[in-house]
């Protein structure tokens, strides 16, 4: 008799988010490439869907929960997965200072896309690879890039080195709900209201697999409890999760003061 093989404990840590999605790309290894090329190809449509879809993750939410994870004036900032600048805009007005934002994105399309602060900072590069010196930043934000990420490890270990003691930082992502009922209702409305608001407003075609391809990525992702715990075994400390509506995800915490590099 074959034994079933365990599945994951709760607080496994996570490497790589979600298993590959074949239908979009082959392996792993492909991930990245295919996400550059999605991104690049789509970033002229990025804003305008994401304001059409009204999905909570608009400016106002994306600035209280910047607020919330304690983003304040004059702190120096990283925006990892900076895309089009949605969550540095924000960010930019509560510290009150553009100039004190650096912006990292693989996607030189998504960066170029944007209408950012003047005085911004940008970077082409990873959160598994953040291009800044040790100890640099106040406050690391990344939203919706969590499920992009090849190796949540490596990354979470990277905002640790990067952020100085003390500095905080702030993950958005959309999260399944719990219930069966919650996702079926997310689900539906991503893979039918999404897809004919980009068939109606998007310029480029690739937008509806790329406004898919997220759907699949939220359905596929770890669970937050394995993020959260990834994020702790990274040497982060008071590190939470916020929900708005059962669906946003807000993970939040801090360097301590007495950390050593890892
Ligand atoms: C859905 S967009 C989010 C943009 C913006 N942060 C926002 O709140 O709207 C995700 C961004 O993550 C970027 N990305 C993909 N892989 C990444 C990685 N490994 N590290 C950092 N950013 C990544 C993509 O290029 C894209 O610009």
């Amino acid at each position: 008799m074959t034994s079933k093989p365990p599945s994951p404990s709760s607080d496994e840590l996570v490497r790589v988010p979600h298993a590959p999605l074949t239908a979009y790309y082959a392996k792993e290894e492909d991930r990245s490439e295919f996400l550059r090329e999605i991104f690049d190809k789509t970033a002229i449509d990025y804003d305008r869907i994401e304001k059409a879809m009204a999905f909570g993750s608009g400016s106002w939410y994306r600035r209280e929960a910047l607020v919330r994870a304690g983003l304040t004036k004059g702190m120096t900032v990283a925006d990892v997965g900076i895309g089009t600048g949605l969550v540095a805009r924000q960010a930019s007005i509560i510290i009150g200072d553009a100039t004190l934002i650096t912006g990292i994105d693989p996607s030189a399309g998504m960066m170029n896309a944007g209408h950012l602060p003047a005085g911004i900072s940008l970077l082409n590069g990873k959160a598994e690879s953040i291009p800044l010196p040790d100890e640099s930043v106040d406050f690391i934000s990344m939203g919706y890039a969590l499920r992009h990420i090849s190796d949540l490890s490596v990354a979470f270990k990277e905002f640790t080195r990067v952020l100085k003691p003390g500095g905080r930082f702030c993950i958005l992502e959309i999260t399944k709900p719990q219930t069966p009922l919650g996702t079926w209702i997310l689900k539906t409305y991503m893979r039918t209201v999404v897809p004919i608001i980009a068939w109606a407003i998007a310029k480029e075609p690739a937008t509806r697999t790329m406004w898919r391809y997220y759907w699949d990525t939220i359905e596929a992702c770890a669970p937050p409890s394995r993020v959260l715990a990834t994020l702790r075994a990274a040497g982060l400390v008071e590190v939470k999760r916020h929900v708005e509506l059962g669906i946003f995800s807000e993970y939040q915490g801090l360097k301590p003061f007495n950390a050593s590099n890892m």
